[in-house]
């Protein structure tokens, strides 16, 4: 199987286009020039329009942890209180990187499948009045949970004076996502998910309210303080230091489609691919380890059916229908796969990810009808047809 011709269904990195790739090859050109100027100048207005927001969202030459742990070390101080529901290896992960900086993390352990509810929120914010700030991750893609009640978390945190802070690294591009209005303080996405880009570039929209409690903190880091960012990009519409230039043309390409795209086709085509998903899982008779309601737009976790192994599946999967699928994570290594359905997700492409899985689960015993399973997931598809994506 030659490298091109894999189809890559991972939680991140994913499918890149033709377009975005060939933008990398662009002039490296000094980041303290007037070209630059003007590619981050396109860049900060795209990204308003992606993270619906008025605040500066501050582009980091880092991966999504580097953008998580940038934001603990520049809006929390040694000793604060910080609230993480955990529910899933990255909010554990995002609790983790703020007890290494000495923040006082105070951790809500959410039913497995399922996320953090209001009453949770209300019940630690309530338990933990003098809380700095409330962390949440927007779609745990260890399990394949979204989160859809931000913006009443955001009022609870707003009730109690405590920043919030999101993690939508792994949804900003293929699901709802209102910053302003929805009152996310720091909102941290990546590039390498639902906005196909190349990987390591991240993205943090950062509120007056969080700059201001930045500016009280000096941050103790100098490469990860978001507010020098802030301040380079208000000031001279620069980076601090040296940035990937590529990967910032390949940001502003890709920004470029997903926006003549339009963020509702975006969340349409994410939605109903996923949908399509689903079906034709359920047609296999694979369970998706998220309760029903909870269930993410953007990856699926699978739970994988007595008999079948990880190794042997994804081994199988990638190099006999040349689909690479990504495995559990933490506790549910071994037990569950997980299908990304990010970024440059198609209809052709769930095609071929139901067929090959399908055949796959069949070589390997797990006997199902992938004529059956197409078709459920083509009925859901058809949605997509109706109004076609025009990017
Ligand atoms: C929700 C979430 N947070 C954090 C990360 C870490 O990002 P990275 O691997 O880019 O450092 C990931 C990566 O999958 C993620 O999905």
């Amino acid at each position: 199987m030659k490298r091109d011709e894999l189809l890559i269904l991972l939680a991140g990195p994913t499918n890149v286009s033709r377009e975005v790739l060939t933008s990398l090859a662009g002039p490296v050109i000094g980041h303290r020039g007037e070209s630059f100027h003007a590619l981050m100048s396109s860049i900060q207005e795209n990204l308003r329009k992606v993270f619906r927001t008025q605040n500066e969202v501050v582009v980091l030459t880092a991966s999504g942890t580097g953008a998580v742990e940038a934001s603990i070390v520049t809006f929390l101080r040694r000793g604060e209180k910080l609230i993480v529901p955990v529910y899933g290896v990255f909010s554990e992960r995002l609790a983790t990187i703020a007890s290494k900086h000495g923040v006082d993390v105070k951790r809500y352990r959410v039913p497995e499948g399922t996320p953090p509810s209001t009453d949770l929120i209300e019940k630690a914010l309530d338990e933990h009045q003098d809380a700095a700030a409330l962390a949440v991750v927007y779609n745990e893609t260890s399990t394949g949970v979204t989160v859809r009640t931000l913006d009443r978390f955001s009022k609870i945190a707003k009730d109690y004076g405590a920043l919030f802070m999101v993690d939508a690294i792994s949804i900003l591009g293929g699901d709802i996502l209102e910053v302003d209005s929805w009152g996310i303080d720091v909102c941290i996405a990546g590039a390498q998910k639902c906005l196909a880009l190349p990987p390591v570039v991240s993205l943090v929209s950062v509120s007056e309210k969080a700059l201001a409690r930045g500016r009280r903190n000096e941050p103790p880091s100098t490469y990860l303080n978001v507010v020098s960012h802030v301040d380079y990009l208000r000031e001279r519409n620069e980076t601090p230091f040296t940035p990937a230039i590529p990967l910032f043309y390949a940001l502003d390409e890709g920004l470029a489609r997903i926006v003549r795209e339009g963020l509702e086709n975006r969340y349409r085509r994410h939605r109903v691919c996923a949908t399509a998903f689903y079906a034709a899982f359920e047609e296999m008779g694979l369970d998706p380890f998220a309760e029903k309601e909870f269930r993410s737009h953007v990856v699926l976790a699978l739970k994988y059916p007595p008999g079948v192994s990880d190794g042997e599946f994804r081994g199988r999967l990638k190099e006999k229908y040349g689909v690479a699928v990504a495995g559990g994570m933490g506790a549910l290594k071994g037990r569950v796969f997980r299908v990304g359905c990010m970024g440059e997700i198609s209809a052709q492409k769930v095609i071929r990810g139901v067929s090959s899985i399908s055949h796959c689960l069949n070589d390997l015993g797990h006997k199902n009808d992938t004529t059956t399973a197409l078709s459920k997931a083509h009925e859901k598809l058809s949605e997509l047809s109706e109004k076609p994506n025009t990017a």
